[in-house]
């Protein structure tokens, strides 16, 4: 298959390209703008691959993307091109609305238009794989309820209303237009080459920095964890083997509290990182409780058993495993993290935290 993979520069869509072209024989042009979430280095052990190119390119950008989408002639989009970190949203939604909405749009219109040309057999088996989140569903307040691919949406924060949106626009696109489309929503992942704005490897490094652990409100809201190689492997098989139409929920069955996360990184840091920072007795003395997110979501828990029962899929990775796999992964790669802690991390960082001294 000839694969098109949007945001393949990222965390999640990195992982997607190296698993497609380290274990299928499938070729992946990935098209990513390279904003500040985005990385060639993620993408070293692919680079120079013959099954892999890369253009950078912004999927608003409907002209280049027009022409890219002509050369390659894909059998299938997966788009997981977005902005993606919900406190960002909340500080500047325009950049939400226009990458994860009408970047949508315009990859939905760029694709039908192709769509259109191919002959009946290359339509049919066409795919547009359109990669989104459970945080569409909103948050649930009952501890045994799990969100389904039935659940209604109803988003709290700028990035989930700007998923949620794209979701129903690559509906509406495949009942109205036809487009064989498929979509997959899933829980919160982890894993290498996570972006250190995000809870996991932001803890991770600032406990190595010996700085302060933030943690929002009393850290009780409840997240499901999925490592990101069992959702690149999952993401693959729905897109290879799904029906048309369908949606599937990809989780971790993995529920944790946030101060419960927090607390197993710094046990695993004091096992693997014995050698703390001058000044640090416990890496868990540098929890620091800070200002909670507004509209912060309580709880995240979805039923994945509809993609076990069709597809087969089922997470190879426990969170005890994949966590430990995770830090070590920091410890031994800090390079890669320096790289990206550039001037506009930094700048992030100082805006978020400024009264924290985070
Ligand atoms: P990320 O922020 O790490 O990566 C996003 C990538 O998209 C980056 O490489 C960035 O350069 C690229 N990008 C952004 N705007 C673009 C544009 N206009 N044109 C082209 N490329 C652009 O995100 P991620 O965590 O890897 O998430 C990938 C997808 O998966 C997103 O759609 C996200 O909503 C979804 N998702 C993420 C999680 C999670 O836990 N991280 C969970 C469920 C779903
Ligand atoms: O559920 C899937 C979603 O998971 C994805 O769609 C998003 O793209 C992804 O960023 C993630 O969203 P969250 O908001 O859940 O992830 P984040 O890592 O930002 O935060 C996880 C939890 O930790 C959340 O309850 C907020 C909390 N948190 C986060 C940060 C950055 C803190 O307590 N302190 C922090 O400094």
């Amino acid at each position: 298959m000839k694969i098109l993979v949007t945001g393949g520069a990222g965390f999640i869509g990195s992982a997607v390209v190296r698993h497609i072209v380290q274990n299928t024989q499938d070729v992946v042009l990935n098209v990513d703008k390279l904003t500040y979430a985005g990385n060639l280095e993620s993408l070293a052990s692919v680079h120079g691959h013959e099954r892999y190119t890369f253009s950078q390119t912004d999927i608003c950008d409907r002209q280049t993307f027009d022409r890219l989408i002509a050369d390659f002639q894909p059998d299938a989009i997966m788009h997981l091109a977005a902005e993606s970190h919900v406190d960002r949203s909340i500080s500047g939604p325009a950049a939400f609305i226009e990458t994860n909405i009408i970047g949508t749009y315009q990859l939905l219109e760029a694709s039908r238009q192709y769509w259109n040309t191919l002959p009946d057999n290359k339509k049919q088996a066409f795919r547009f794989h359109h990669i989104s989140t459970d945080e569409v569903y909103g948050d649930l307040e009952g501890t045994d309820d799990l969100f389904l691919e039935t659940t209604p949406y109803a988003p709290s924060s700028p990035y989930s209303a700007s998923k949620a949106s794209s979701d129903h626009l690559v509906r509406a696109w495949h009942r109205t237009y036809g487009l064989p489309v498929v979509v997959t929503n899933c829980s919160n992942n982890y894993g290498p080459y996570h972006f250190p704005e995000k809870l996991i490897p932001l803890i991770i490094q600032n406990a190595l920095a010996g700085k302060a652990l933030p943690i929002y409100g009393n850290g009780h809201q409840i997240r499901d964890w999925l490592f990101v190689e069992d959702h690149a492997r999952a993401l693959y098989k729905v897109m290879t083997e799904a029906a048309v139409g369908e949606t599937y929920n990809i989780g971790g069955h993995n529920e944790q509290k946030n101060i419960d996360v927090v607390k197993a990184i710094c046990d695993l840091l004091e096992d693997l990182a014995p050698n703390k920072p001058q000044g640090i007795k416990h890496y868990q003395d540098l929890i620091t409780y800070v200002t909670d997110r507004p509209g912060h979501d309580l709880r995240y828990a979805i039923d994945a058993s509809k993609i076990q029962k069709d597809l087969g899929w089922v997470p190879q990775e426990s969170f005890e495993t994949g966590l430990r796999k995770t830090i070590e992964w920091y410890l031994s790669n800090q390079e890669w993290v320096e790289h990206i802690q550039s001037g506009e991390y930094q700048n992030w960082i100082q805006q978020q935290y400024r009264t924290e001294q985070v």
